[in-house]
Protein backbone atom coordinates (compact mmCIF):
# COMPACT_ATOMS: atom_id res chain seq x y z
CA UNK A 1 0.00 0.00 0.00
CA UNK A 2 0.84 3.62 -0.39
CA UNK A 3 0.32 6.87 0.71
CA UNK A 4 1.65 10.32 0.76
CA UNK A 5 3.59 11.68 3.54
CA UNK A 6 5.41 14.56 3.37
CA UNK A 7 4.76 15.14 -0.21
CA UNK A 8 6.41 11.57 -0.91
CA UNK A 9 4.93 8.76 -1.55
CA UNK A 10 5.61 5.89 1.45
CA UNK A 11 5.40 2.33 0.99
CA UNK A 12 3.85 0.56 3.86
CA UNK A 13 2.17 -3.11 4.82
CA UNK A 14 -1.06 -3.01 6.92
CA UNK A 15 -2.09 -7.27 7.61
CA UNK A 16 -4.09 -8.46 10.91
CA UNK A 17 -6.20 -7.35 13.30
CA UNK A 18 -6.04 -6.09 17.09
CA UNK A 19 -3.12 -4.07 19.40
CA UNK A 20 -0.65 -2.30 16.51
CA UNK A 21 2.87 -2.99 16.30
CA UNK A 22 4.86 -1.00 13.58
CA UNK A 23 8.44 -2.01 12.71
CA UNK A 24 10.76 0.20 11.35
CA UNK A 25 13.85 -1.41 9.35
CA UNK A 26 17.70 -0.51 9.52
CA UNK A 27 19.93 0.99 7.47
CA UNK A 28 20.13 -0.08 3.94
CA UNK A 29 17.69 -2.12 3.83
CA UNK A 30 13.87 -1.99 3.47
CA UNK A 31 9.99 -3.56 4.89
CA UNK A 32 10.57 -7.24 3.21
CA UNK A 33 13.61 -7.43 6.06
CA UNK A 34 10.10 -7.77 8.65
CA UNK A 35 8.07 -10.08 6.50
CA UNK A 36 9.03 -13.27 8.90
CA UNK A 37 7.41 -11.10 11.65
CA UNK A 38 4.57 -9.95 9.63
CA UNK A 39 3.24 -13.32 8.67
CA UNK A 40 3.62 -14.99 12.39
CA UNK A 41 2.05 -11.62 14.53
CA UNK A 42 -0.65 -10.69 11.83
CA UNK A 43 -2.74 -13.53 13.46
CA UNK A 44 -2.96 -11.74 16.67
CA UNK A 45 -1.75 -8.28 15.61
CA UNK A 46 -2.13 -5.60 13.43
CA UNK A 47 1.11 -5.54 11.91
CA UNK A 48 2.58 -2.22 10.49
CA UNK A 49 5.71 -2.28 8.20
CA UNK A 50 7.29 0.53 6.15
CA UNK A 51 9.74 1.87 4.29
CA UNK A 52 11.65 4.69 5.21
CA UNK A 53 12.07 7.43 2.61
CA UNK A 54 14.19 6.95 -0.21
CA UNK A 55 13.78 2.79 0.78
CA UNK A 56 12.25 -0.20 -0.87
CA UNK A 57 9.58 1.02 -2.37
CA UNK A 58 9.20 4.89 -0.73
CA UNK A 59 10.33 7.72 -3.26
CA UNK A 60 13.12 9.51 -1.32
CA UNK A 61 13.73 13.01 -0.06
CA UNK A 62 16.17 15.35 -0.24
CA UNK A 63 18.73 16.44 2.19
CA UNK A 64 19.81 15.04 5.98
CA UNK A 65 17.17 12.87 7.02
CA UNK A 66 17.11 13.35 10.38
CA UNK A 67 16.01 10.97 12.90
CA UNK A 68 13.47 13.16 14.34
CA UNK A 69 12.12 12.92 10.78
CA UNK A 70 11.86 9.68 9.94
CA UNK A 71 9.88 9.23 13.42
CA UNK A 72 7.88 12.13 12.40
CA UNK A 73 6.67 10.44 9.21
CA UNK A 74 6.18 7.14 11.41
CA UNK A 75 3.66 9.61 13.84
CA UNK A 76 1.80 10.34 10.45
CA UNK A 77 1.33 7.11 8.95
CA UNK A 78 0.00 5.85 12.18
CA UNK A 79 -2.34 8.94 12.67
CA UNK A 80 -3.37 8.48 8.97
CA UNK A 81 -4.18 4.67 9.97
CA UNK A 82 -5.67 6.02 12.61
CA UNK A 83 -4.04 3.22 14.83
CA UNK A 84 -4.30 4.40 18.32
CA UNK A 85 -0.74 4.05 20.54
CA UNK A 86 1.51 1.70 19.24
CA UNK A 87 4.31 -0.94 19.88
CA UNK A 88 7.32 0.06 17.83
CA UNK A 89 10.12 -2.29 17.19
CA UNK A 90 12.99 -0.70 15.30
CA UNK A 91 16.44 -2.39 13.73
CA UNK A 92 19.25 -0.52 14.28
CA UNK A 93 19.14 2.78 12.42
CA UNK A 94 15.15 1.78 13.31
CA UNK A 95 16.11 1.90 16.83
CA UNK A 96 17.58 5.45 16.56
CA UNK A 97 14.28 6.37 14.76
CA UNK A 98 12.23 4.43 17.59
CA UNK A 99 14.52 6.39 20.20
CA UNK A 100 13.32 9.90 18.67
CA UNK A 101 10.33 8.68 18.50
CA UNK A 102 9.81 7.76 22.39
CA UNK A 103 11.01 11.15 22.97
CA UNK A 104 8.69 13.10 20.52
CA UNK A 105 5.42 10.70 21.26
CA UNK A 106 5.65 8.98 24.41
CA UNK A 107 1.69 9.17 24.79
CA UNK A 108 1.27 7.68 21.71
CA UNK A 109 3.90 4.63 22.34
CA UNK A 110 2.70 1.68 24.36
CA UNK A 111 5.72 -0.34 24.18
CA UNK A 112 9.55 -0.30 22.21
CA UNK A 113 11.51 -2.96 20.91
CA UNK A 114 15.17 -2.03 20.33
CA UNK A 115 16.95 -4.43 18.05
CA UNK A 116 20.77 -4.64 17.30
CA UNK A 117 20.84 -0.76 17.66
CA UNK A 118 22.67 1.75 20.16
CA UNK A 119 21.35 5.02 21.75
CA UNK A 120 24.65 6.96 21.68
CA UNK A 121 26.01 8.98 18.79
CA UNK A 122 28.90 8.32 16.26
CA UNK A 123 31.97 9.15 17.31
CA UNK A 124 33.57 12.03 15.59
CA UNK A 125 35.31 10.06 13.29
CA UNK A 126 32.69 7.15 12.79
CA UNK A 127 30.56 10.73 11.64
CA UNK A 128 33.34 11.86 9.13
CA UNK A 129 33.38 8.37 7.19
CA UNK A 130 29.38 8.21 6.92
CA UNK A 131 29.67 12.17 5.51
CA UNK A 132 32.51 10.74 2.95
CA UNK A 133 30.66 7.74 2.06
CA UNK A 134 27.74 9.96 1.26
CA UNK A 135 29.89 11.77 -0.69
CA UNK A 136 31.04 8.50 -2.79
CA UNK A 137 27.81 7.13 -3.14
CA UNK A 138 26.46 10.60 -4.56
CA UNK A 139 29.25 10.28 -6.96
CA UNK A 140 29.60 6.61 -7.92
CA UNK A 141 26.15 5.09 -6.31
CA UNK A 142 25.40 2.64 -3.56
CA UNK A 143 27.93 -0.49 -5.05
CA UNK A 144 30.62 0.60 -1.53
CA UNK A 145 28.19 0.93 0.91
CA UNK A 146 26.34 -3.12 -0.42
CA UNK A 147 29.98 -4.61 -0.74
CA UNK A 148 31.00 -3.51 2.80
CA UNK A 149 28.05 -3.81 4.48
CA UNK A 150 26.44 -6.91 3.34
CA UNK A 151 29.02 -9.22 4.82
CA UNK A 152 28.55 -8.05 8.05
CA UNK A 153 24.73 -8.33 8.25
CA UNK A 154 24.51 -12.22 8.97
CA UNK A 155 26.35 -14.05 11.61
CA UNK A 156 30.21 -15.24 10.29
CA UNK A 157 29.07 -19.09 10.92
CA UNK A 158 25.84 -18.18 8.52
CA UNK A 159 26.20 -20.32 5.50
CA UNK A 160 22.70 -20.04 4.02
CA UNK A 161 23.90 -18.49 0.50
CA UNK A 162 20.47 -17.69 -0.47
CA UNK A 163 19.95 -15.35 2.72
CA UNK A 164 22.96 -13.79 1.88
CA UNK A 165 21.87 -13.09 -1.80
CA UNK A 166 18.35 -11.44 -0.84
CA UNK A 167 20.35 -9.43 2.39
CA UNK A 168 22.47 -8.01 -0.41
CA UNK A 169 19.80 -7.51 -3.54
CA UNK A 170 17.64 -5.48 -0.83
CA UNK A 171 20.33 -3.29 0.34
CA UNK A 172 21.01 -3.07 -3.62
CA UNK A 173 17.83 -1.72 -4.11
CA UNK A 174 17.82 1.15 -1.95
CA UNK A 175 18.14 4.32 -3.97
CA UNK A 176 20.96 6.64 -3.75
CA UNK A 177 19.28 9.84 -2.61
CA UNK A 178 17.87 7.56 0.01
CA UNK A 179 21.11 6.13 1.22
CA UNK A 180 22.96 9.73 1.15
CA UNK A 181 20.11 11.13 3.48
CA UNK A 182 20.13 8.29 5.56
CA UNK A 183 23.55 8.04 6.24
CA UNK A 184 23.84 12.21 6.88
CA UNK A 185 20.82 12.03 9.57
CA UNK A 186 22.89 9.02 10.88
CA UNK A 187 25.97 11.21 11.16
CA UNK A 188 24.17 14.12 12.94
CA UNK A 189 21.89 11.99 15.44
CA UNK A 190 22.19 13.15 18.83
CA UNK A 191 23.40 10.96 21.73
CA UNK A 192 20.17 9.80 23.16
CA UNK A 193 21.92 8.14 26.32
CA UNK A 194 20.61 10.41 28.94
CA UNK A 195 17.01 9.87 27.46
CA UNK A 196 16.88 6.11 28.64
CA UNK A 197 16.47 6.49 31.99
CA UNK A 198 12.95 8.30 31.57
CA UNK A 199 11.22 5.86 29.37
CA UNK A 200 8.26 4.94 30.55
CA UNK A 201 7.16 2.04 28.64
CA UNK A 202 7.71 -1.73 28.75
CA UNK A 203 10.95 -1.77 26.29
CA UNK A 204 12.06 -5.33 24.81
CA UNK A 205 15.79 -4.83 23.86
CA UNK A 206 17.08 -7.69 21.54
CA UNK A 207 21.04 -8.69 20.34
CA UNK A 208 22.40 -10.79 17.83
CA UNK A 209 25.49 -13.01 19.95
CA UNK A 210 27.62 -12.86 16.77
CA UNK A 211 26.91 -8.58 15.49
CA UNK A 212 29.99 -7.08 14.86
CA UNK A 213 28.38 -3.96 13.55
CA UNK A 214 26.52 -2.87 16.94
CA UNK A 215 28.53 -5.04 19.83
CA UNK A 216 26.45 -6.71 22.31
CA UNK A 217 27.31 -4.34 25.20
CA UNK A 218 25.32 -1.35 23.80
CA UNK A 219 22.19 -3.33 24.30
CA UNK A 220 23.22 -4.78 27.48
CA UNK A 221 23.48 -1.11 28.80
CA UNK A 222 20.56 0.02 27.53
CA UNK A 223 18.40 -2.59 28.96
CA UNK A 224 20.45 -2.17 32.60
CA UNK A 225 19.38 1.71 32.05
CA UNK A 226 15.79 0.99 30.94
CA UNK A 227 13.24 1.21 33.68
CA UNK A 228 11.11 -1.40 32.60
CA UNK A 229 13.34 -3.25 30.19
CA UNK A 230 13.94 -7.05 29.18
CA UNK A 231 17.21 -7.94 27.38
CA UNK A 232 17.50 -11.03 24.82
CA UNK A 233 20.50 -12.30 23.24
CA UNK A 234 19.42 -14.35 20.16
CA UNK A 235 22.38 -17.21 19.79
CA UNK A 236 23.72 -17.91 15.95
CA UNK A 237 22.54 -13.93 15.32
CA UNK A 238 24.34 -11.34 13.44
CA UNK A 239 23.35 -8.02 13.37
CA UNK A 240 20.17 -8.75 11.27
CA UNK A 241 18.88 -10.82 14.42
CA UNK A 242 15.36 -10.62 13.39
CA UNK A 243 15.42 -11.86 9.67
CA UNK A 244 18.29 -14.46 10.40
CA UNK A 245 16.89 -16.23 13.39
CA UNK A 246 12.62 -15.41 13.19
CA UNK A 247 12.04 -18.62 15.11
CA UNK A 248 13.76 -17.39 18.58
CA UNK A 249 13.13 -13.59 17.91
CA UNK A 250 9.30 -13.88 17.38
CA UNK A 251 8.92 -16.39 20.19
CA UNK A 252 10.93 -13.71 22.33
CA UNK A 253 8.60 -11.30 21.15
CA UNK A 254 5.86 -12.82 21.51
CA UNK A 255 6.80 -13.91 24.91
CA UNK A 256 7.48 -10.30 26.20
CA UNK A 257 4.05 -9.14 24.36
CA UNK A 258 2.34 -11.61 26.74
CA UNK A 259 3.69 -10.89 29.99
CA UNK A 260 6.08 -7.55 30.56
CA UNK A 261 9.03 -7.27 33.21
CA UNK A 262 7.02 -5.97 35.83
CA UNK A 263 3.73 -8.63 35.15
CA UNK A 264 2.04 -5.73 33.45
CA UNK A 265 0.68 -6.65 30.22
CA UNK A 266 1.54 -4.67 27.24
CA UNK A 267 -1.77 -4.70 25.26
CA UNK A 268 -5.20 -5.73 27.14
CA UNK A 269 -5.40 -9.58 25.48
CA UNK A 270 -7.36 -9.26 22.61
CA UNK A 271 -7.33 -13.02 20.80
C1 LIG B 1 21.87 -0.31 10.36
O1 LIG B 1 21.84 -1.54 10.26
O2 LIG B 1 20.82 0.36 10.39
C2 LIG B 1 23.21 0.37 10.42
O3 LIG B 1 24.22 -0.57 10.66
C3 LIG B 1 23.23 1.44 11.46
C4 LIG B 1 24.51 2.22 11.46
O4 LIG B 1 25.21 2.25 10.44
O5 LIG B 1 24.79 2.86 12.49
Amino acid sequence: MMTLINGHQVAYTDEGKGPPLVFVHGFPLNRSCWSKQVECFKSRNRVIALDLPGFGASEAERGPATMNHFAEGIFTLCQYLQTGPIVLVGHSMGGYIALAFAQAYPVFLRGLVLVGTRAGRDEPEVASARRMRARAVQQAGIGSVVTDMAPKMLSAINTDLDMARQVRDTMASSSSEGVVSALLGMADRPDRRAQLASIQVPTLVVAGADDTLIPMRESVDMAETIPEARLVVIPKAGHLVAYEQPGPFNEALASWLDSSPRGRQIFPLVR
